[in-house]
Order: C-alpha cells, then sequence, then structure tokens
C-alpha cells in the first residue's frame, strides 16, 4: 500500500511537479503545504486535485510557532513524511526530531559543498567544474542531515545562474522521483551519517 506524504514548497514547484509526474511513486501527495499563498506550486497542486493547506510565516511569531502548526497540518493530514522540495524555511529542533529520518529536502549542489539559498550561485563564483544536486534527510543544521542520493552535474565555462540551474533541475527531477519511490517502499535504511540502499 502506498504511504501518504506532504510535498512542502515555495515556489514554482517543478520538484512537486516531477512527483505529481512519477508513474510508480509508491507514495500518495495527500498534501502540498505552502508557507505564503499564491505560488505556483499551490495551482500545481489544485490542477493535480491534490488538497494544499498555506502556514503563512509571517503570521507566526516564531519559528517555533510556525513549525508547530506546520506540524499539526501534517500530522492532521495523516502523512507518514514531508518532502521539501523548494521549501525556504528552516524547521526548528522540534519538529526535526518529531519526524526523524522522515524529513527529505533536495538542494542544487553536491553537499556539503554550497549550502544555504545560492547554492549554483556560490558554485559559479567558486570556479567549480562539477557540481550538481543532493537529496539528504532534514536534521537540526540547514542542507546538512544524511545523503541518501546525489547526482554530479558540469558546469559549462558560458553557464550563468539560470543555464546551470536549468541543467541542475533536469536532474533534480530525475532523482527526486526515483528516491521518494525508495523510500516509500522502505528501501532506505539510515545508519548515523551513511545511508544505504536495499
Ligand atoms: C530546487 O532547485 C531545489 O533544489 C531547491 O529549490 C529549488 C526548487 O525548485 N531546494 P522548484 O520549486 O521545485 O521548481
Amino acid at each position: 500500500m502506498n504511504i501518504k506524504i506532504a510535498v512542502l514548497a515555495s515556489g514554482s514547484g517543478t520538484n512537486l511537479q516531477a512527483l505529481i509526474d512519477a508513474p510508480d511513486l509508491g507514495a500518495e501527495i495527500s498534501l502540498v503545504v505552502s508557507d505564503r499563498p499564491g505560488i505556483v506550486a499551490l495551482d500545481r497542486a489544485h490542477d493535480a486535485g491534490i488538497e494544499s493547506a498555506v502556514v503563512p510565516y509571517g503570521e507566526y511569531g516564531s519559528r517555533a510557532e510556525f513549525c508547530s502548526a506546520l506540524n499539526e497540518v501534517a500530522d492532521g493530514a495523516g502523512v507518514e513524511a514531508l518532502v521539501l522540495a523548494g521549501f525556504m524555511r528552516v524547521l526548528d529542533g522540534g519538529l526535526v526530531s518529531a519526524w526523524k529520518d522522515r524529513i527529505l529536502n533536495i538542494h542544487p549542489s553536491l553537499l556539503p559543498a554550497f549550502p544555504g539559498a545560492d547554492a549554483v550561485g556560490q558554485a559559479l563564483e567558486h570556479g567549480v567544474k562539477v557540481t550538481g544536486v543532493t537529496v539528504h534527510f532534514v536534521d537540526e543544521k540547514v542542507d546538512h542531515g544524511p545523503i541518501i542520493a546525489q547526482q554530479s552535474v558540469p558546469v559549462l565555462p558560458d553557464d550563468d545562474r539560470e543555464s546551470l540551474h536549468a541543467r541542475i533541475q533536469i536532474e533534480e527531477h530525475a532523482l527526486y522521483p526515483r528516491v521518494v519511490s525508495a523510500f516509500a517502499r522502505g528501501r532506505i535504511v539510515v545508519d548515523g551519517r551513511r545511508v544505504r540502499w536495499e
């Protein structure tokens, strides 16, 4: 039986769309959660007939209150995992420990290189020849938890932020559904910082 997941997004939601379109995800996207109204990811959820919820970050007095509201929404939907897809908020320790090894994130670099919001720009600025995509479990630190899968992407001489991010996103859209599908089938085992695929 498919597990139920929530996808959390803050923007255009192309990774959400890749998960929606995946032919054999093994997971039912029961809920899409956004931290602000009016984003394209919410339209994608609507078009796919998926329930959505907005938990507006600005309306909470603290990160802890925001995260506790997120927790309630996810619990209420009966989901077993939170899949972050371009979700631009840092989750607090309470939420992370309540969902230990059940929060996934996708990041546009080969972590631990270039954590944070501008991974693509930093890779260009640093002059690396290879960057990529990382899918990892979320822990208390930003872009830091155990790494589940990575895919490299070459940096081309004429790349700018847009062209490089576009090629990274092609890999993201292939990798995230594969990882979520393996996770949903119980094939991903965490052992400290190391993750095994079974
Ligand atoms: C992706 O590049 C992802 O790695 C990063 O934010 C971006 C979200 O893109 N965390 P989208 O909203 O899925 O199109």
